[in-house]
């Protein structure tokens, strides 16, 4: 029987034709090591941290609080409030159950989540700024609970709405149903932001393009970034086992960003409306689960 063991007068492996010992030998991970598995190639490629099933569990669990969360914060939602009152409801049910803020102390952050109104579009700081009737009032908030994080953020009316305020809501949240839906192994991170900007232009309103959505888990912002615009078929492919958020910034007039000089607060260049929904999304073997469902 013919011996197949490399030494160190063999050929080499790697195809060159000489010597084992004149080539690859002093080399060994060059041209022949084993390949690396899905998972350790997202890290390496796109730094992706992939999670497996534990994780997952742990990302449901801090997704469960930020829905129950958003939840209270709508049952006591009215004007008259402000949006450090909102601050004052997550930090206490956060507290309650043994959570933490990932906002708090976030590069220098300083609430526990972010409260945008009307022509904010996100980071808007909860201060005293008393919330009216007829206002829309995003709220986006990320427990770290058990060492994991999930982020997910729903558009409120304050009584009655305005037409503009009815649209702009009604688009943002589609915006976010079509993104979620084109989630599934094989296609890209592309085609959900193609979807996103298709439909949302086509309804006359703009994609803010400063922010986009993220990675998260295990931090709260982790590659990759999911833009909410892009061309069909671009950019990395959805694998299961990656975990992001897809969280469309929509304004009804242009896309322009003006920040503040409190460094945070984003609003509308041309004071428009704008509006946002997000939700926390896992790639499975055959489409998406949202780990921070609500209906839309
Ligand atoms: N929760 C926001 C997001 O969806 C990030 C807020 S960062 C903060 O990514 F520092 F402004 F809180
Ligand atoms: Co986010
Ligand atoms: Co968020």
């Amino acid at each position: 029987m013919k011996d197949n063991k490399l030494g160190r007068n063999s050929l080499c492996p790697c195809g060159s034709g000489k010597k084992y010992k004149k080539c690859c030998l002093n080399k060994p991970f060059k041209k022949f090591s084993k390949p690396l598995s899905l998972k350790e190639r997202y890290f390496k490629d796109y730094k992706i941290r992939l999670k497996n099933s534990k994780d997952i569990e742990m990302i449901k669990k801090a997704g469960k609080l930020v829905i129950e969360t958003l939840n209270l914060i709508e049952s006591e939602l009215q004007a008259g409030m402000t949006t450090n009152d909102i601050d004052i409801i997550v930090r206490n049910h956060f507290k309650k159950k043994g959570a933490k803020a990932a906002t708090l102390d976030y590069m220098g952050y300083p609430k526990n989540s972010c409260v945008s109104v009307n022509n904010v579009i996100c980071h808007g700081i909860p201060d005293s700024t008393v919330i009216k009737n007829g206002d829309i009032v995003n709220v986006d908030i990320t427990p770290i609970y058990n060492g994991y994080l999930a982020d997910a953020n729903k558009t409120f009316f304050v009584g009655d709405p305005g037409p503009e305020a009815k649209k702009i809501v009604s688009v943002s949240k589609q915006c976010l149903k079509l993104g979620m839906e084109v989630v599934k192994p094989g296609n890209t991170i592309g085609d959900i932001g193609w979807v996103i900007q298709n439909y949302a232009q086509r309804q006359g309103c703009s994609v803010v393009e400063d922010y986009v959505g993220h990675g998260v888990g295990f931090e709260f912002h982790e590659a990759p970034q999911v833009p909410h615009f892009g061309k069909k078929g671009a950019g990395i492919k959805l694998i299961p086992g990656m975990v992001f958020t897809i969280e469309p910034m929509i304004n009804l007039g242009r896309k322009d960003v003006v920040v503040l000089k409190d460094e945070w607060t984003a609003v509308t260049k041309d004071n428009s409306l704008s509006a946002q929904f997000e939700q926390t999304i896992y790639v499975t073997k055959n489409g998406y689960e949202s780990l921070t469902p609500f209906n839309i």
